[in-house]
């Protein structure tokens, strides 16, 4: 239990909710706690994120990426479709919206969503510390001996920082996966989610004739293997993969309404044998897949190639199939990387070692990073074992053991609950209602017990170094060691 047991701090400030983590998740809840809570009952409300500004998926804004869904599912509407934070009302603002009904498209590139969710993002600029990494939740005990409030660790700037909050959401997003003989530091190795900062540094060249490697068949390796070929015109690029081919994502209109919000709850209401069985079922839908017209511009270029040079001999892309990295040769310098090769074709293995000036590997992302910031709450769990799963509700809170937090506090979870609440869980899909239960429950719940409510969080004051916060809401911040220099070297992207 914290440092803070017992209720010798009473006299700090407790933050109604603490946001660890800034992306759309919880953009979407900052929305939907403005909006829902009546005029007069703004909670004192702190959004803690460590990049250093509002950027989603910095790494991958390659140009003419589509987004995967639908504009119409953005933050808001579904949960409210007159609310002031739709996309089409961003796109009034912006003077766009007649030019964007004439593209015909419900899909906007990555770069105008980006845009949207930044003006978004700017509307809560008094209640966002940027730069800011959360390191710890660790609960803290009232004099009852319950759990009534949460003190969260920060860093800024290499300073600590510790505030009480009753509430929290951790809304931290995935964190890159590489597979074992590549999960090691080399700068000739990127994950593909730090791919627009990282190659150009590698690749200092356009016109060179590197040798570059992109693992994975999924949406992010067919992005970067498309990109970085154009990129890098003179360069030989080869796709590697496991399976036999890009397989397209499943979009179509019967197998999407898994995406629905009222599929959510019956997904909860599944039994785990099910859930785990519908997962398998509609895992096309988003893993491991490509968008279509993705498979068929690439298949186009190789083909394009193939007229070319029927020889073979000066083809600058290519697809290897069936193929495995089992290690990373130790022969590897700064300036390459060797990789050993296993590839099974018509039952026959063949292994390798292959070297490259750049290895792109785009493996995905696991979900996980919850349980690291978690860790001194799990004490309080049913089940404390290491490892074990944090149980969740239907509202997204952690269901800790019977008496231990009181019923006026607790800590939720976003975007690392697909196999209670379904594959949405990851996506934008139900951001906009999902911000709404999670809103529903923490403040409904905290009036029906009398706390918290008249704080106000003035969201009129205009700071930009996302420090307002602490001046604004923050005004007994427990343990201030620094109020400013938070602009300085922090990771913004991931690791
Ligand atoms: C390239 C790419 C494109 C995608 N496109 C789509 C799409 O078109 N449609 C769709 O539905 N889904 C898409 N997704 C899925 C994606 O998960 C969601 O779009 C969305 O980003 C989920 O939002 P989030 O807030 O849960 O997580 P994130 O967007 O990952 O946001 C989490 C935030 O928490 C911050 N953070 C992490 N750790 C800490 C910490 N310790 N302290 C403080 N801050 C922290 C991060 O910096 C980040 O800003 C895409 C994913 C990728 C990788
Ligand atoms: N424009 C966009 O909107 C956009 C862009 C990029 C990503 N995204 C989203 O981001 C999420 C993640 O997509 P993603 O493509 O990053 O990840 P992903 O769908 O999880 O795909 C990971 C890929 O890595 C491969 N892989 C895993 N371990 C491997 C290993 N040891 N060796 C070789 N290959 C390995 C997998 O191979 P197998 O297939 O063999 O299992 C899979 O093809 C999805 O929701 C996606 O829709 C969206």
């Amino acid at each position: 239990m914290g440092q803070y047991s017992g209720d010798s701090h009473a006299d700090e400030e407790v933050y109604d909710l603490i946001c660890v983590g800034f992306g759309p998740a919880s953009l979407a809840i900052a929305i939907a706690t403005r909006e829902m809570l009546p005029d007069g009952r703004q909670p004192n409300v702190l959004f803690l994120e460590r990049q250093q500004q509002f950027v989603w998926h910095s790494g991958m804004l390659l140009p003419g990426s589509k987004m995967q869904i639908s504009f119409i599912k953005d933050l808001a509407t579904l949960r409210d479709p007159r609310s002031e934070f739709t996309f089409l009302n961003y796109l009034k603002e912006k003077d766009r919206l007649l030019d964007f009904i004439n593209l015909g498209t419900f899909l906007p590139l990555r770069e105008e969503y980006n845009d949207y969710m930044q003006w978004c993002a700017s509307k809560f600029a008094d209640v966002v510390s940027y730069g800011e990494t959360v390191t710890l939740v660790e609960p803290v005990k009232s004099a009852a001996g319950t759990v009534n409030r949460f003190v969260v660790h920060s860093k800024v700037g290499g300073i600590e920082e510790r505030r009480l909050a009753r509430h929290v959401v951790v809304a931290v997003g995935g964190r890159p996966v590489l597979p074992k003989p590549l999960a090691v530091y080399h700068p000739r190795i990127v994950h593909s989610s730090q791919y627009s900062s990282r190659v150009p540094q590698a690749l200092a060249n356009p016109d060179a004739a590197y040798r570059i490697a992109v693992i994975g068949a999924g949406q992010s390796a067919a992005e970067v293997f498309s990109d970085v070929s154009s990129r890098y015109p003179s360069a030989s690029t080869t796709l590697f993969i496991r399976g036999d081919a890009l397989k397209p994502s499943d979009d179509s209109p019967f197998v999407n309404e898994i995406f629905n919000p009222s599929a959510t709850d019956k997904f909860f209401q599944t039994s785990p044998e099910q859930r785990r069985q519908q997962l398998t079922e509609n895992r096309a839908t988003n893993y491991s897949v490509v968008r279509l017209e993705l498979i068929e511009r690439i298949y186009h270029d190789l083909y394009v190639q193939r007229l070319r040079d029927p020889s073979g001999a000066t083809w600058k892309m290519s697809l290897q199939n069936h193929t495995q990295v089992t290690g990373l040769e130790s022969s590897s310098s700064d300036k390459h990387v060797t990789l050993r090769m296993q590839r099974r074709d018509d039952g026959v293995d063949t292994v390798e070692d292959r070297e490259f000036d750049l290895v792109i590997v785009a493996t995905g992302y696991a979900r996980d990073m919850h349980q690291e910031l978690l860790a001194p709450t799990r004490e309080l769990l049913q089940d404390s074992a290491p490892g074990a799963q944090f149980p969740i509700a239907r509202d997204y809170s952690v269901q800790f053991a019977d008496g231990k937090v009181s019923a006026d506090a607790g800590i939720y979870l976003q975007g690392c609950n697909e196999t209670t609440h379904g594959l949405s869980d990851t996506l934008l899909s139900v951001l906009a209602v999902r911000a709404g239960e999670v809103v529903d429950s923490i403040f409904n719940k905290q009036s029906s017990n009398g706390h918290s409510n008249g704080h106000s969080n003035g969201h009129s004051n205009g700071h930009s170094n996302g420090h307002a916060s602490k001046v604004q809401l923050g005004s007994k911040k427990i343990d201030s060691v620094n109020g400013n220099g938070h602009n300085s070297a922090i990771s913004n992207g991931y690791h």
